[in-house]
């Protein structure tokens, strides 16, 4: 495509290359984060995942080879080649990632006799197209290659043989293990084998395609339909540098409020504020802790966004106040789709400003959703973001705590916006393919920027659809998942791959959102909520209702149980999203993340870590009441009884309906809260520690859980440090909060002792 190499030109950190058909660029970000660029259909980047100048300007070196141009940094060698190959070394010299020189080998084509059989019997006929796509990089797949990442995608957690699409979809049958595509697009993947690791970001947001090795053996490759050669190669000594480098570019899940991460309750629909009041009631009759209750649309007038159903809801935000002085706090839905009524204010301010996408000759365009006949807010228009994020003041006013933006892929019920609608790119017309995958990244952004300016706390925004990136902005769950115990099962390698996307507050709809739970699937659900992120039970109108007491005594205990362990647990989860805003390491982890040398851990599907400390493998079969757990190396704590294993085999834990399997690493320190109804019920300044033996490092984080202090040094930091010898060691590092902990409560091998705090450092012999 690219043909021979010309000449080059090194100019403020990037390396401008001619060929004879093209030319291309090498930006050196960092010693470790590498751009190929060609500007094959417009100049610059146009980045919506990457915000600001990203590059370190480091130095870096250039030589002429032998038939290669070399850029050497600190850590990577980069050789470019004729027809823009680009090969990337460590600086030991070992291959790490090599353009593919052949041609793709394309499966036989389907004759079109078979293909009219197939859609006959009602068959999907494979979409890939046996030709190559208009922008594509074909890799070099080495021998043992596992590949991770990916985003939002169902099946398992290694890549290796499958391919996906990136067009964000909202499906609503079942979604099964072939599903290429779902909600969200997040085009980065991380290759591990033996002798190397590193990463590859395809910062396309059209129509994209990641063949990992299902085509051929011999070549991994990403393409897409449209846009520009734009990737980054993304090094690092192992998985979680690569992360490192990876949320360094496209950013950080910031620090939630606290109560974000307490327990949450929804359904589609409550239809009524008495409906939900009695909700809130019966979790407090019940000893349930919980935070937060989610409206879904029939709080809505009309399902007009930006409106109150009064009839059905009452005055406008009292259920809200009345709820708040419970201790609840309130998320509501918006969803883009404008309800067109020329007597709704939102619709027509919109028209008048021309903030709707339009069809290309200049009408606004419609389609159907909720509201019926409804036009789309055009995001990618900074004007567009502003008026929107203003309209958040809206929800502000009526006590609003989290805005949950849904159908952004955008959904439509009558089919999908035709490609070539009219909307913006900031300043440049543009259209819904190139769009397409940006809008929930870009709805979301206006809904966090409108929530900074109205509400001033720390955002709380949920997705559906989302591009790389989107965590800076918002949290997402994923979508509408279904009572199946399949479902169950995909939630742990979907989570695990989000999380090594840089998307670290994740979740499902606990007990799933379509079809009919039961109630061992719930009991198994709210286990491995409770380790989830984002913890929500939410289902679908004409389901089963799933709430902790619908299905009697056991389920309800089960529930209580696993809501209750969450509350502890909080100042441990609120730690682990402490250090993702620091290193973008997940919240929920595959063990391959910690234990990348452990062939056992590259494909394994039913268990996570929580954090590095904790390890959970929740049941995810009906009728199953034992698991099979792999602990790699190091020793191991069963949770529930203490016992010790040694790591680097598999054992078979005995998980009765009320047990999900819980494993805690020798030397681990793991914080606890003390029961509580809701956060901000009691102030903690007794922290209680469980130590168990070993040698560790903890810190551990605390502030006030809600605004913006934090960034100005508003917080402590107590550092924790166990020796072998026994002897606990913490120290208030840093000191930017007034609310110092009086007193730690440390258990350490089934004993709990009580010690006072002077503020400044305690030691503590635990023998
Ligand atoms: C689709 C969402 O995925 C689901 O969670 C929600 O309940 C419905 N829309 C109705 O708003």
């Amino acid at each position: 495509m690219f043909g021979r190499r010309k000449g080059y030109e090194v100019k403020e950190g990037i390396v401008y290359l001619t060929f004879d058909k093209g030319c291309g660029q090498i930006e050196v970000l960092t010693d470790e984060i590498i751009n190929v660029f060609s500007p094959l259909e417009r100049e610059g980047h146009h980045s919506k995942a990457i915000e600001g100048d990203k590059s370190k300007h480091v130095y870096f070196e250039v030589k002429e080879g032998v038939d290669f141009l070399e850029i050497i940094t600190a850590s990577l060698v980069v050789r470019v080649y004729d027809h823009f190959h680009v090969d990337f070394y460590d600086k030991g010299g070992r291959l790490l990632c090599a353009d593919y020189r052949g041609n793709r080998e394309f499966a036989t084509p389907i004759s079109d006799k078979f293909i009219e059989f197939l859609i006959a019997e009602g068959h999907e006929v494979p979409h890939e197209s046996a030709e190559d796509y208009r922008v594509q990089v074909i890799k070099r797949m080495e021998g043992d290659e596992c590949f991770y990442g990916l985003g939002d995608k169902t099946g398992v957690l290694n890549k290796r043989h499958y391919d996906y699409e990136m067009w964000n979809s909202d499906i609503p049958q079942a979604h099964t293990d072939a599903f290429k595509a779902l909600y969200k697009s997040v085009p980065f993947l991380i290759t591990l084998r033996k002798e190397a690791v590193y990463g590859i970001f395809f910062d396309n947001p059209c129509k994209s395609y990641f063949d990992l090795g299902k085509e051929q053996d011999g070549y991994y490759l990403f393409g897409a339909d449209q846009g520009n050669l734009d990737y980054y190669f993304i090094g690092g000594t192992n998985m979680a540098e690569v992360i490192r480098n990876y949320t360094y570019l496209t950013g950080r899940t910031p620090l939630p409020q606290l109560f974000t991460l307490g327990y949450h309750q929804s359904r589609w629909g409550y239809e009524t504020s008495a409906e939900i009041r009695a909700i809130a009631d019966k979790y407090r009759a019940l000893d349930i802790p919980i935070d937060t209750i989610h409206f879904d649309i029939d709080y809505m007038d009309g399902y007009r966004v930006f409106t109150w159903n009064e009839r059905d809801f009452g005055e406008p935000g009292k259920v809200i106040r009345e709820l708040e002085k419970k201790g609840f706090k309130v998320v509501t839905i918006i969803d883009p789709g404008v309800k067109k009524d020329p007597d709704y204010d939102v619709y027509r301010e919109g028209i008048e400003q021309g903030y709707f996408v339009k069809m290309p000759e200049g009408e606004v365009y419609e389609n159907e959703v909720w509201p019926g006949e409804a036009v789309y807010p055009d995001f990618g228009n900074p004007k567009v973001r502003a008026w929107w994020a203003d309209k958040q003041k809206y929800l502000v006013e009526l006590g609003v705590r989290g805005v949950w933006t849904d159908m952004n892929e955008p959904a439509s019920f009558r089919g999908e916006l035709p490609e070539d609608i009219v909307f913006s790119d900031e300043s440049e017309a543009s259209t819904h393919a190139a769009m397409h995958n940006v809008y929930g990244h870009l709805m979301s952004r206006a809904t966090y920027e409108g929530l900074v300016r109205h509400d001033g706390r720390r955002p709380f925004v949920i997705t559906r659809a989302c591009y790389a990136g989107t965590q800076k902005y918002s949290t997402m769950w994923t979508g509408d998942n279904q009572s199946l115990w399949d479902h169950l099962r995909m939630a742990i390698p979907q989570m695990c791959n989000m999380g090594l996307s840089g998307l670290a507050f994740v979740g499902t709809d606990v007990g799933g959102f379509g079809a009919d739970a039961t109630p061992e699937l719930l009991s198994r659900w709210v286990q491995l909520g409770c380790f989830s992120p984002l913890f929500r039970n939410h289902s679908s109108k004409g389901s089963t209702r799933q709430e902790p007491w619908v299905f009697g005594e056991e389920t309800l205990r089960i529930n209580q149980k696993y809501i209750r362990l969450r509350y502890r647990l909080l100042p441990y989860l609120y730690d682990l999203f402490y250090e993702t805003g620091n290193n973008g390491l997940p919240i929920i982890r595959p063990l391959v993340l910690h234990y990348e040398k452990d062939e056992e851990c590259k494909n394994l599907n039913t268990e996570f870590l929580f954090g590095a400390q904790m390890l959970i493998a929740p049941v995810v079969e009906q009728g199953m009441n034992k698991k099979l757990v792999y602990l790699p190396e190091g020793t191991w704590y069963d949770y529930d009884t203490m016992e010790k294993h040694t790591g680097g085999q598999y054992l078979i834990k005995s998980a009765p309906i009320d047990i999900c399997p819980v494993f805690v690493k020798a030397g681990s320190i793991i914080p606890n809260y003390p029961p509580m109804h809701y956060v901000g019920e009691i102030e903690v300044d007794n922290l209680t520690l469980d130590v168990y033996p070993g040698e560790g490092h903890y810190i551990h984080y605390q502030d006030n859980g809600e605004d913006f202090a934090y960034l100005e040094g508003g917080y402590n930091a107590y550092e924790c440090s166990l020796s072998a010898d026994e002897t606990l060691i913490i120290k208030l590092i840093h000191k930017g909060y007034a609310k110092v902990y009086r007193q730690f409560t440390i258990r350490y091998k089934g004993r709990e002792q009580q010690f006072e705090f002077n503020g400044d450092s305690l030691t503590v012999w635990l023998s």
